[in-house]
């Protein structure tokens, strides 16, 4: 038996997904610029999915700009910011992905905009009080806060912090990445001026992804070339990968709640199964359902010599999922996110996370595996 428990790092392809795609990539080989017959039937593909999106987000169409993914949605929301909205400085936390984190450093470094980092406490909450004082400034200022970190699940409170943005006259950007397709989003209500989005996270295809931009901004394209996405995106569109996240969207909010439920019950039986097999065990970021992303599980396991072996003797073992530590002598190094908590790097930390696919059967072999391994070979 083998199980998938890395559904943060990306999940499988949902078979309606493909059977949208492929009739697609066979037929619909126009370029959607093309002003003729083909060129017309593969750009109503990209407007029908531009309008699904829409709806699901209760946004306007041409609020959605696609891009290759996630990493440069996050780019663009930050460039666009610096480089057509004036910001000069860029609030954001130690935790987020690196398509901030490393983009806010670059731009920070090149462009002289000033970073500040929001202090978070251990398990990843962002300190409101410190973002309020943060945002006291006369600086343009853009605040860019992930909705649910990838690696600890921790959630912000999106309208929250949304709402403080708007009174301190900041622009307000969040990785929306791990929660868009689980979690719903009325885009109209929250206010909120860009959000990103990665089809490959709620199984669609990968590659593809878009920024929400409000449209009460005017911004400018990160790729120049032709006109495609209104000029904010120049190059020939991915009209297959766009379908297939507009379908993969359908599917995610057919019954959100339902698959929700449906997780969350087998993240709470995985603590409880873990916390009856280990006396000393526990888990990174909250776990509260409330605040806490429900398809990532962070452990932190007992202490061993043989800590490094773990990742890799679960995979032999038939269990993919991902460390909270990359680095095999045990230190948190290898994350960032550990390390912006304080994570303790001396003992094993291991990411799972589960998608409306995953069976309690599979949680229960993941589990067997853990007790076996922590018995046997890592003694
Ligand atoms: C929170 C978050 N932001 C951004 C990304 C980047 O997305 P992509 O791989 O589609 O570029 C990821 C992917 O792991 C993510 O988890």
């Amino acid at each position: 038996m083998r199980v998938y428990l890395d559904n943060a790092a990306t999940t499988p392809i949902a078979p309606e997904v493909v059977e949208t795609m492929l009739p697609l990539l066979q037929t619909e080989f126009g370029n959607p610029s093309s002003t003729h017959y083909y060129g017309r039937q593969a750009k109503a593909v990209i407007e029908n999915a531009r309008r699904t999106v829409a709806k699901h987000l209760n946004c306007n169409p041409a609020e959605i700009v696609f891009t290759s993914g996630g990493t440069e949605a996050d780019n663009m929301a930050l460039y666009t910011c610096t480089r057509a909205l004036g910001v000069t400085h860029i609030i954001t936390s130690s935790i987020e992905h690196h398509a901030i984190g490393h983009t806010a450093e670059f731009i920070a470094a090149n462009d002289h905009i000033r970073v500040s980092y929001v202090k978070i406490d251990g398990k990843g909450n962002v300190d409101l009080a410190d973002l309020e004082a943060l945002l006291q400034t006369d600086e343009k200022t853009l605040v860019s806060l992930m909705h649910a970190n990838n690696e600890i699940a921790t959630l912000l409170p999106l309208q929250q912090v949304a709402d403080l943005c708007k009174k301190y006259g900041a622009y307000f950007h969040s990785d929306t990445v791990q929660t868009m397709g689980h979690y719903s989003f009325d885009l109209q209500a929250l206010g909120i001026d860009f959000i990103t989005c990665a089809a490959h996270k709620f199984h669609g295809p990968k590659g593809i992804g878009f920024l929400y931009i409000n449209k009460m901004l005017k911004t400018e394209a990160l790729i120049h070339g032709g006109a495609q996405e209104r000029g904010l995106r120049g190059g020939t569109e991915n009209l297959y990968g766009i379908a297939g996240l507009a379908k993969a969207m359908d599917l995610a909010y057919e019954d959100v709640e339902g698959h929700q439920r449906h997780v969350q019950a087998l993240k709470t039986h995985m603590i409880e199964s873990l916390q009856k097999h280990f006396d000393d065990i526990y888990f990174h970021g909250e776990t509260n359902p409330e605040k806490s992303l429900y398809t990532v599980l962070n452990c932190s396991f007992p202490k061993t010599e043989k800590a490094g072996m773990l990742l890799f003797t679960l995979d032999l073992k038939g269990v993919a999922c991902s460390g909270g530590s990359a680095c095999s002598s045990g230190a948190v190094k290898g994350s960032h996110v550990l390390e912006g908590i304080a994570a303790d790097g001396s003992r094993p930390n291991v990411r799972f996370s589960f998608s409306r696919y995953t069976t309690q059967a599979e949680i229960d072999f993941a589990v067997e595996k853990l007790v076996e391994i922590f018995s046997t070979t890592l003694v």
